[in-house]
């Protein structure tokens, strides 16, 4: 029994392990919860270019206004037809037609970047690619084979990906090998993949990706977009917290007034007795 449940330990931990390894790693997403300006992009970008297939059903239009933004602000730029400033943030999209096109529904997003962590959402809008071999015609580095087409195309412009990977793998015999994997997409997403097996390679894991195409300006524009939403994602997950935070300070410092005056009272109140 406990030879068992020692086994199946073991075998989570490999996994966790495995799991971790194999995780593309995520940039840091720079912190702009304070820039107003930041989040305000950050929401039109999201309202124009995601809610067609995500909702945000925790979120009403008019919450905006504490970005800064007036309700006619609201009405003119960020409204589709028939929707109110007081409405919530649903989607247009019917989730029986998602599922025929997606094979699955775009998750509600109100919460996601507490779910996901911002720096995911951050590197995750930046890592799409190219790829004929899948239905939409897009392929992702953070999470292959996603449903999601690059909802952001036409604002990062065409560019090709390579990427180099060197990780061990085993023969069919079951022997321990590393394998050097080079594959080159090109802006239509076509493919070229060589793999090559490294004999007495002693160096460490690699996992290096290339993106050519675009000038470094426009690059440096859309992941500048892309932290506007990230942060505007993280912003909507929990509008609050700023508040949360300063009332937070102002809670502490009243306790400890409250502390210094019941130790004040406590010594008056014992003054005389000894
Ligand atoms: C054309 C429809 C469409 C648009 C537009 C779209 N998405 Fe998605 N999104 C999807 C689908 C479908 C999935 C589910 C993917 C899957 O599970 O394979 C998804 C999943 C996601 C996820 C979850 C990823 C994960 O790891 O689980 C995030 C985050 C996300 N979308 C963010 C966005 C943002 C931000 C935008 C706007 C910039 C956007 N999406 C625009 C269809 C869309």
């Amino acid at each position: 029994m406990i030879k068992k449940l020692l086994g199946a330990l073991a075998l989570s931990l490999t996994c966790t392990v495995a799991v971790a390894e194999g995780a593309f790693p995520l940039d840091n997403a720079p912190n702009r919860l304070n820039d107003m300006a930041a989040l305000q992009t950050g929401a039109k970008l999201f309202v124009n270019d995601c809610l067609n297939c995500h909702s945000a059903s925790l979120m009403r239009y008019n919450k905006l206004t504490d970005l800064g933004l007036t309700d006619d602000e609201i009405k003119k730029n960020l409204l589709f037809t028939g929707t109110k400033v007081g409405d919530l943030m649903t989607t247009a999209m019917q989730p029986e037609d998602a599922k025929a096109w997606f094979g699955t529904e775009p998750p509600d997003l109100s919460v996601i970047a507490r779910a996901k962590g911002i720096d995911y959402i951050y590197t995750y809008l930046r890592s799409f690619y190219r790829d004929t071999a899948q239905s939409t015609g897009w392929n992702n580095l953070v999470f292959p084979k996603v449903a999601m087409p690059n909802p952001l195309w036409q604002l990062e412009g065409p560019r090709a990906m390579r990427r180099v990977t060197v990780a061990e793998s085993k023969t069919p015999a079951g022997k321990e090998q590393w394998v050097r994997t080079t594959a080159n997409y090109d802006n239509q997403g076509y493919s070229t993949i060589n793999t090559e097996v490294l004999k007495d390679y002693q160096g460490a894991a690699v996992d290096q990706v290339t993106f050519s195409g675009v000038s470094n300006a426009q690059r440096a524009a859309f992941d500048n977009d892309a932290a506007d939403i990230a942060n505007f994602l993280q912003w909507m997950s929990e509008p609050d917290q700023q508040f949360r935070k300063e009332m937070g300070a102002w809670v502490v410092l009243f306790l400890l007034v409250l502390l210094v005056l019941a130790w004040r009272l406590n010594a008056a109140y014992w003054k005389d007795v000894k």
